[in-house]
C-alpha cells in the first residue's frame, strides 16, 4: 500500500473526533465533562471506559487500553497505523492523497494490485464452484460436510472448490478481461515450456490465505482423495504478494479474538484452525505445516505476547519444533504447551467435543514450556547416568538462555532447580555460559542480516522490516554512562516523561542561558538542560526514544509551525483590537472612558492570545506523539497521557488538569530532583558494593571510592534539603 501524504494525515488527525470514533463501537453516555461506556477491550458490566472530547482521548480505567482516535481504531480493529488512517479517512470522507510514487514504485504497485484483483476474482469463482456447481456440491461440499465443517465456517473462511479441468479458471478469468500474466504471477496458472497455461488447482477444496488486512494473497488446495500417491496439498508459490514465512493461516479471522483474549493458540493445519473456530475457540492460527519463522512471530506479536502451542502427544513433534520455540522465547513471548489426548489433533479433538469441553480442556492442560521440556527431556534419563542428565539440563538451559526478561529467567531457574534437584547457582552459572554463546551467535546473525539488507532495494516491505529491526534493542546494549540499576530509576523517569508528553512544549519559566541572559523556556527545555548537565539520558529504551522524538519536534517542525501559527494569531488579535477600538469610539462618552475601555479590551485580547498559544503548544506535543507513526513513541505517549497517577497529598483533592498545569513550575523541578536523587542513591549503592569486594591489595581504589562516596552524599544532602519531606512517587 502506498503511504499517505503528510498533509492528508494531518487533515485526518485534525478531523477525527474521539467521541465520534468510539461511538461507532461503544454506546456512550455523558458523565460530567466526559463520556462513559462499556469497555470494548475486555468484558465488563459496569462502564469504566471514559472518553474525553477536549483532550481527544479515551481510556479504560480498568484494563488501561485506549488513546487517540488512531490508537483506538488500531486497537479495536487490529489495524496498522496506515490502515487506521485510511479507516478514519473513509469515515470522514477525506480524500486520500497518496505520497508521490516513482515510476518504478508505481509499476510495482500496479502489479501488486492486479495480482490481488486476480486473486479476488479466483476466490469468488472458487466459492461459486463449491456452492453452485453440481460438481462442487457433489464432491467438495459433500467432503467438507463429511469432515464436519459447518456452512458458517465455509462462509467465514471463504472455502471454495477448483473444478476438475485443466483451464477452467484461466478461461473464466480471460473472459472476464484479466490479463493471464497475472494468473502466472500469482501462481494460479502454470506456464508450460511451450508457453501454454494450465490451472494449478484442479479438483481440490480451496482454502484461501488472507493477509492481516483481509486481502487474498494465496490459496491452498486439498485433494479429496486418500490416495497417497498424490500430494495432499497444493499451495500457491511465493510471489511479490505472498511471502510464506511472513503469513499465518487464519490470522485475519483470529486477530480480534487473539487481542481480546490476549493469547494465541498455534496449530499446524488449515482444518485445525477451522474446526477450532467452529468449536468457538477463535484465537487460533496455523503455521501451515512448517516451523515458525521470525516474520510470523512478529506478525503475531502485534496482537498478543502469549502463545500456546498445541502438539501431538509424541515428543518428536516438540523436538522438531524446538527452534521455533527458542525463537518465541527470544522474542520475549510467554510460551505454553498443550498436549492433546493420544491420537487426537486439534481438528479431531474439536470435532468430537463440545465447545465447553474444548475450552475446559485448553484451560486445564496448558503447561509452561520450560517445565514441559524439563519433563520431556528428563523422562528418558536414567537416574544413574550423569552424562545423560547433564545433556538434558543443557538442553533446557539452552532454551532458557533465549529468555531476556530477568524475572522470568529467575522463575525458570528456580523451577528447574526444584525439578532437576540441581542448586540454582549451578544452573545460573551454566546459563551465563550459554547466554554469552547465544549472544555471539545472534551478533553474527545480525551482522549477516545487515549485510544482506544494505544491498536490498527499499520496497515497502523492506521499509517496514527496517523500522521493526530498529525497534529491537541492540544485542549488546550501548554502554550506559553510569553503571546503574536502571529498574530503580524507571519510576522517576516515568514521572518526567509524563510531564514531557503532556506539557513538553509549554512555557514553564525563563531559563538561564550559557551567556547569563534569560530566555523563555519550555518544560522540555528545563528538563533537557538539567539532565544534560549530568550527561544523563533515559535508561528505559521506550522513554529514551520518546524523549528523542520530543527533541526532534522541539528543534524541528514545532518552531516553523509555531511561527506560522503566531503570525495568524497576531493578525487575528490585531483585527479584534481594531474592531474593539471602533466600537469604543462609537460608544465612549469621554477620553477617560476611552482609555479605560481600551485598556480592558487590550487585556482581554492579550489573555486570549496567551491562552491560544498555550493551547497550541500543549496540543502540538501531545498530538504529534500520540499519533506518531513510530509504534514505540505512539504507544509510550498514549500510555503516559492516559496513565492515572497518585500525586502527593497536595493534589489528591483536586486532581484536575488545570491545577496540575498551573503547578508545573513547582512539580517539574521537583521531579527532576527526584530523579537526580535516585541516580545518586544508585551510584552510592554501586560504590558501596564495589568497596565491599575490595581487599587490602586495592587500598588506592578503596580510598578513591570513599572520597567519591562522601562527595555524592554531600550532593544528596543538598538535594534532599530542596526536596523537603514531600516526595511525589508515581503509582507503581
Ligand atoms: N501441508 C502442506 N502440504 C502438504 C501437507 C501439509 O502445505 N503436502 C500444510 C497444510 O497447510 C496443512 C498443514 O501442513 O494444513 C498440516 O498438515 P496435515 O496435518 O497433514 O493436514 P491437515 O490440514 O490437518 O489435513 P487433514 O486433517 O485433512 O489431514
Ligand atoms: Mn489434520
Amino acid at each position: 500500500m502506498p503511504r499517505i501524504d503528510q498533509e492528508t494525515v494531518n487533515k485526518i488527525l485534525d478531523t477525527a473526533d474521539i467521541v465520534d470514533v468510539v461511538s461507532d463501537f461503544v454506546k456512550l453516555r455523558r458523565s460530567g465533562a466526559n463520556f462513559k461506556g462499556l469497555c470494548p477491550f475486555h468484558n465488563e458490566r459496569t462502564p469504566s471506559f471514559s472518553v474525553n472530547r477536549a483532550r481527544n482521548i479515551c481510556k479504560c480505567f480498568s484494563c488501561g487500553k485506549g488513546g487517540s482516535p488512531v490508537n483506538f481504531i488500531m486497537e479495536h480493529e487490529q489495524l496498522s497505523y496506515q490502515e487506521a488512517l485510511r479507516y478514519l479517512a473513509r469515515k470522514y470522507n477525506i480524500e486520500i492523497v497518496e505520497k508521490e510514487l516513482s515510476d518504478q514504485e508505481r509499476e510495482a504497485m500496479n502489479t501488486r494490485e492486479a495480482m490481488l484483483a486476480v486473486n479476488e476474482f479466483a476466490l469468488t469463482h472458487f466459492k461459486k464452484n463449491l456452492l453452485e456447481s453440481d460438481e462442487g456440491r457433489d464432491t467438495a461440499l459433500a467432503y467438507l460436510r463429511h469432515r464436519g465443517i459447518s456452512d458458517a465456517m465455509i462462509a467465514r473462511f471463504h472455502l471454495g472448490y477448483a473444478i476438475d479441468k485443466s483451464r477452467e479458471l484461466i478461461d473464466a478469468a480471460k473472459s472476464s478481461g484479466f490479463n493471464t500474466k497475472y494468473l502466472v504471477d500469482t501462481g494460479l496458472a502454470i506456464e508450460r515450456d511451450d508457453k501454454s497455461l494450465y490451472d494449478r488447482f484442479r479438483s481440490r477444496v480451496i482454502f484461501p490465505v488472507h493477509s492481516i488486512s483481509g486481502r487474498v494473497i494465496a490459496f491452498g488446495g486439498r485433494t479429496m482423495r486418500s490416495d497417497k500417491t498424490i500430494a495432499k496439498y497444493v499451495n500457491s508459490p511465493e510471489s511479490s504478494i505472498y511471502h510464506k514465512n511472513l503469513e499465518l493461516y487464519g490470522l485475519y479471522q483470529a486477530k480480534s479474538a487473539i487481542a481480546k483474549k490476549d493469547k494465541c493458540i498455534l496449530v499446524e493445519g488449515y482444518l485445525d484452525v477451522i474446526s477450532m473456530h467452529q468449536a468457538g475457540v477463535e484465537n487460533v492460527v496455523a503455521s501451515s505445516g512448517t516451523s515458525l519463522t521470525e516474520g510470523q512471530i512478529r506478525a503475531l506479536r502485534r496482537f498478543s505476547n502469549n502463545v500456546t502451542l498445541i502438539y501431538d502427544a509424541d515428543a518428536a513433534g516438540i523436538k522438531a519444533s524446538l527452534r521455533g520455540i527458542n525463537m518465541l522465547l527470544g522474542e520475549g513471548l510467554n510460551v505454553k504447551v498443550l498436549s492433546l489426548p493420544p491420537g487426537d489433533d486439534p481438528d479431531s479433538f474439536a470435532q468430537s467435543h463440545s465447545s465447553t469441553e474444548v475450552e475446559a480442556y485448553l484451560a486445564d492442560h496448558e503447561v509452561d514450556i520450560i517445565a514441559f521440556m524439563a519433563d520431556m527431556l528428563l523422562r528418558d534419563v536414567p537416574d544413574n547416568d550423569p552424562t545423560a542428565k547433564a545433556k538434558a539440563i543443557n538442553g533446557i538451559l539452552y532454551s532458557v538462555a533465549f529468555v531476556d526478561d530477568p524475572v522470568t529467567t529467575q522463575e525458570y531457574i528456580a523451577q528447574c532447580s526444584r525439578r532437576l534437584s540441581v542448586p540454582e547457582q549451578v544452573l545460573a552459572a551454566q546459563l551465563r555460559v550459554l547466554r554469552t554463546r547465544r549472544l555471539e551467535e545472534a551478533a553474527k546473525d545480525a551482522a549477516r542480516r545487515q549485510a544482506r539488507e544494505s544491498v536490498a532495494p527499499q520496497t515497502e516491505t523492506n521499509v517496514t522490516a527496517a523500522t521493526d529491526a530498529s525497534e529491537e534493542q541492540p544485542l549488546v546494549p550501548e554502554a550506559p554512562l553510569l553503571n546503574l540499576d536502571t529498574n530503580s530509576l524507571r519510576p522517576y523517569e516515568e514521572m518526567l516523561m509524563r510531564y514531557i508528553v503532556r506539557y513538553g512544549l509549554m512555557y514553564i519559566m525563563d531559563i538561564a542561558r550559557s551567556d547569563g541572559s534569560f530566555a523563555p523556556g519550555t518544560v522540555f527545555d528545563l528538563i533537557d538542560g538539567e539532565l544534560g548537565i549530568d550527561g544523563y539520558s533515559m535508561t528505559y529504551p521506550p522513554f529514551k526514544r520518546t524523549y528523542e522524538a520530543v527533541k526532534e519536534l522541539r528543534y524541528g517542525s514545532w518552531q516553523t509551525d509555531r511561527t506560522i501559527f503566531m503570525r495568524t494569531l497576531e493578525d487575528e488579535c490585531s483585527a479584534r483590537m481594531a474592531e474593539a477600538y471602533d466600537e469604543i469610539r462609537q460608544t465612549a462618552e469621554n477620553i477617560a472612558q476611552i482609555e479605560s475601555m481600551e485598556q480592558r479590551a487590550h487585556d482581554d485580547i492579550e489573555k486570549y492570545r496567551l491562552a491560544k498559544i498555550n493551547e497550541f503548544d500543549a496540543k502540538y506535543c501531545q498530538d504529534h506523539l500520540a499519533n506518531s507513526p513510530d509504534d514505540v513513541v505512539r504507544n509510550t505517549a498514549n500510555a503516559l497521557i492516559i496513565e492515572r497517577y497518585t500525586l502527593s497529598r497536595i493534589y489528591t483533592k483536586q486532581e484536575n488538569i488545570e491545577s496540575e498545569e498551573s503547578q508545573l513550575p513547582e512539580l517539574v523541578p521537583r521531579a527532576i530532583y527526584e530523579l537526580q536523587n535516585a541516580i545518586l542513591s544508585a551510584r552510592l549503592r554501586d560504590l558501596s558494593t564495589e568497596l565491599a569486594t575490595l581487599d587490602a591489595s586495592h587500598i588506592d581504589r578503596a580510598q578513591e571510592i570513599i572520597m567519591k562516596i562522601a562527595e555524592l552524599q554531600n550532593m544528596q544532602r543538598e538535594l534532599v534539603k530542596v526536596l523537603g519531606e514531600r516526595i511525589i512517587l508515581p503509582k507503581r
